[in-house]
């Protein structure tokens, strides 16, 4: 058994024990408790509890992530909860829904998100995009705007109801299965066709990892869902839900270039930053430059043990001394370095692959190819292969 699985079972073995009391409701005509007023923004009439919650399947510094089943139709969905106290963790519940109710569309290899639930005092009410009548929905932004707490006494907690993707991350799906080209390249035209989908809907996505990599083998043939958007940003110009919007909105919202948009937190996982990420200036190409790590390491196999989940990752780095240091940081410090794609001697990799990805990871932003340049290439690379 290795790392992560120990470490799934254990995982399983203590949510069992807290799933009496692990339901999640959706009530109508809820009162607000602060005012004793009628809540105007329940939309929807639903008896509780509507999923029963079957095991835990990931933890997160923020989250816990369920596999449930819901009661009336006997689907199998995850179930996001974050507990929406401190104003980080309402950041990044509010960047996760932002995202995906911005979308307006499916894409096959997006997470779907079914329903997002706002739950307190045993009480819980549907979240919609933009709900301005919502107490709740206000106290939320308001506590992520202001960075204090402004919400009451009582716990609050958002559960995200998702489609469930039951082939766990990228990482264990790879390394627990013998080197497969056909997944790979597989694999490459649905990561590329998933990011060049969130970039032309004006989402950077800002965490793209393994970790954040899931798959779903429902239909047979492995389908990976990029998930986890609690630290992405939907650019200015974002759509504000379905209906209402003018005309010039949705003019703005196709006008905006998100390889052009700057953005300014630092953030994201070492392993899969861009040099300039770790400065602080950045564009949509960040996530380029981490889509460029996870598929060189997908390729090569190459693996690192995660400090803090002590789980192997894919993800390559640059090796200095005994140390090992981020592609992103490597090149920050000296921009010249030239990578050495393939690593590993025994790689399988054509020119114009090993091209791809050295542009891909190009230290200047400009110099990467685009979402859709992207997805347009790694099939060209893919049919000369
Ligand atoms: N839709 C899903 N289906 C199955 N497992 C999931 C799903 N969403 C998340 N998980 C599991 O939970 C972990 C943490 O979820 P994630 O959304 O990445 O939250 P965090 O912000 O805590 O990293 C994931 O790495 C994955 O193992
Ligand atoms: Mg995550």
């Amino acid at each position: 058994m290795d790392i992560g699985e120990r470490q799934r079972r254990r995982m399983t073995r203590s949510c069992r024990d807290s799933v009496s009391n692990g339901n999640v409701r959706a009530g109508e005509g809820q009162r607000d408790r602060d005012t004793g007023d009628r809540d105007p923004s329940v939309e929807h009439s639903v008896c509780a509890p509507r999923y029963s919650l079957v095991q835990e399947v990931g933890r997160g510094s923020y989250g816990v992530v369920y596999e449930a089943v819901a009661r009336s139709s006997g689907t199998v969905v995850a179930v996001k909860k974050l507990r929406c106290d401190a104003p980080e963790n309402v950041e990044l519940a509010l960047a996760e829904f932002w995202a995906l109710t911005s979308l307006e569309k499916r894409h096959e290899n997006v997470v779907q998100l079914e329903e997002c639930v706002l739950q307190r005092n045993g009480m819980a009410q549907k979240m919609s995009h933009g709900n301005k009548r919502s107490r709740q929905y206000l106290r939320l932004v308001e506590t992520s705007l202001k960075g204090e707490r402004v919400l009451c006494a009582e716990p609050c907690y958002l559960w995200f109801v998702m489609e469930f993707c039951e082939g766990g991350d990228l990482s264990r799906f790879i390394l627990s299965r013998q080197p497969d080209p056909h997944t790979n390249t597989s694999f490459m035209q649905q990561l590329s066709s998933a990011v060049a989908f969130l970039h032309q809907n004006n989402i950077v996505h800002r965490d793209l990892k393994p970790d954040n990599i899931l798959i779903s083998e429902r239909s047979g043939a492995p389908v990976l869902k990029v998930a986890d958007f609690g630290l992405s940003k939907v650019c200015a110009g974002l759509a504000s839900g379905s209906g209402g919007r003018s005309d010039a909105e949705d003019k703005n919202k196709l006008e905006v270039n998100v390889n052009k948009f700057w953005l300014s937190s630092a953030c994201g996982s070492d392993f899969y930053m861009a040099p300039e990420v770790w400065e602080g200036h950045y564009t949509a190409k960040a996530d380029i430059f981490a889509l460029g790590i996870i598929i060189w390491a997908m390729i090569e196999r190459i693996t690192f043990i995660d400090r803090e989940s002590k789980r192997e990752q894919l993800g390559t780095y640059v090796r200095q001394g005994a140390d090992i240091v981020p592609v992103g940081e490597a090149l920050l410090e000296n921009p010249k370095m030239v990578l050495c794609i393939p690593q590993r001697r025994r790689s399988h990799m054509s020119s114009a692959l090993r091209k791809l990805l050295k542009d891909m990871l190009a230290v200047n932003p400009q110099d990467r190819p685009d979402a859709q340049e992207l997805h347009g290439r790694i099939s060209r690379v893919i049919c000369a292969g």
